[in-house]
């Protein structure tokens, strides 16, 4: 059993998370609650909500889930990772409103704790970490058991398909961080330093790094190539609802 923290601890920790992914996503409240928009509509009529569950794939210490959770109280969500510290600190912040499951996303088939039937999966800055192959498997997987009408809700970077397209997205990109004022944000390599080098996580940096918790793919698939793979998957139609340069909310509905 993982070691419990502390939740003024793990609030800490969080809220600095937080402020490091700005550095990258000036505009990450707000595409958090386009993706609560977008759930919230594939959930209307649904009552009680209790009976839905939504998926966050690669959900990290909780961003995600927790604002979900405030957002549609009651709501089962079911936060997937493989990262033992960011899962232990998800647990001490919203473990009372989110379940966490250490799961590793690039896995053939998705963990027993996940239902025959879902209503939504939603994700932040985590697929790009998975090859086209198991990026593929998972689309997949999480389509067999979507419910229909349901939807499967990504905001992340993907670069556009056309190079001087991608470099001026990029340059907007940049220009709204400055305008935001998050560019002198810690960066997210100085956070892992400081939690590793924390006491009360060391125990769970050293089974981080015994379990040699490195990604070991990647993709730069644009939204297109997103949307055909989720298409490819069994979703009826897949497109973007959202942008901030490079930075998009993908949403496929099932
Ligand atoms: C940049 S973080 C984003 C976390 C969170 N969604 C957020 O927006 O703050 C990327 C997350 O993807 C997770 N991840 C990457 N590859 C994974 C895999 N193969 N299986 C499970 N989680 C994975 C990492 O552990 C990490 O929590």
């Amino acid at each position: 059993m993982p070691p419990s923290l502390d939740a003024r601890l793990a609030r800490f920790w969080v809220s600095r998370w937080d402020t490091q992914q700005e550095r990258y996503i000036a505009d990450r409240e707000e595409r958090f609650a386009v993706i609560c928009d977008v759930v919230a509509w594939a959930l209307r009529g649904r009552a009680p909500i209790a009976d839905a569950t939504v998926l966050d794939l690669g959900c990290g210490p909780g961003s995600l889930s927790g604002r979900l959770a405030d957002r549609l109280p009651g709501l089962r969500i079911i936060g997937l990772d493989a990262d033992p510290l960011l899962l232990a600190l998800g647990r001490a912040r919203y473990g009372d409103q989110v379940d966490f499951v250490d799961a590793d996303l690039t896995a053939p088939i998705l963990p027993t704790e996940v239902p025959a039937v879902v209503d939504a999966a939603v994700s932040t800055t985590a697929l790009h970490w998975l090859d086209p192959q198991p990026l593929a498997e998972l689309y997949r997987g999480v389509a067999a058991r979507m419910r229909p009408g349901g939807v499967l809700v990504n905001g992340d970077h993907m670069p556009a398909d056309e190079p001087k397209l991608h470099e001026l997205t990029s340059v907007v990109r940049e220009g709204r961080a400055g305008r935001a004022g998050v560019t002198d944000n810690e960066e997210w390599s100085q956070w892992w330093v400081a939690a590793h080098a924390d006491p009360t996580l060391a125990a769970l940096a050293t089974e981080r790094s015994a379990r040699a918790v490195q990604h070991h793919g990647s993709n730069s698939l644009s939204m297109r190539e997103h949307a055909e793979l989720l298409r490819a998957a069994g979703f009826r139609t897949a497109g973007t609802v959202w942008q901030s340069g490079d930075d998009y909310v993908l949403v496929a509905i099932r």
